[in-house]
């Protein structure tokens, strides 16, 4: 944790990057207590100031997540074009709902606002790749990869 964090300027400007770094490095991809805790240190800051940013912003997890995030969009363009029957593809493929996470710890399945995609909606983001243009099949075919990815390692 302190070598992470000391590649970070000890600044309140760092504060998202920081959550972010501590995030991403987390295999469970959330922030606990204890690194918040770390972090209030780091900046020399009360811990209640780090505590409410990373509750603010719906892009950090207080609660531990899979080891593969998919995030849906829900964006109206992406709604328009049948992002909802696509949320309960992917609660059934993973047989999870929103906001789950599989009970072996691979998959947390979340919605999220716009991915920049919308040119290619409906659209969805598992971990850093964002696919588009989706349809039933191929949203559990991305899904079946990223299963089949795991077993190979
Ligand atoms: S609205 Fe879904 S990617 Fe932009």
């Amino acid at each position: 944790m302190n070598e992470l964090l000391l590649k970070f300027p000890r600044s309140m400007a760092s504060l998202l990057d920081i959550l972010h770094g501590i995030q991403d490095a987390d295999p469970q991809h959330h922030l606990s207590d204890e690194a918040l805790r770390a972090v209030a240190e780091y900046l020399d800051v009360p811990p209640s100031e780090v505590v409410s940013t990373a509750t603010f912003y719906t892009m950090y997890s207080r609660a531990p997540r899979g080891r593969h995030i998919v995030r849906l969009c829900q964006s109206p363009p992406c709604q328009l074009l049948g992002s909802e029957t696509l949320a309960e593809v992917l609660a059934e493929s993973l047989g999870v709902g929103i906001g789950e996470t599989t009970a072996d710890g691979a998959f947390t399945l979340e919605t999220t606002s716009c991915l920049g995609a919308c040119a290619e909606a409906p659209a969805m983001m598992v971990d850093d790749k964002v696919y588009g243009n989706l349809t039933k099949e191929k949203a559990r075919s991305v899904i079946a990869d990223v299963r089949r990815s795991d077993a190979a390692r």
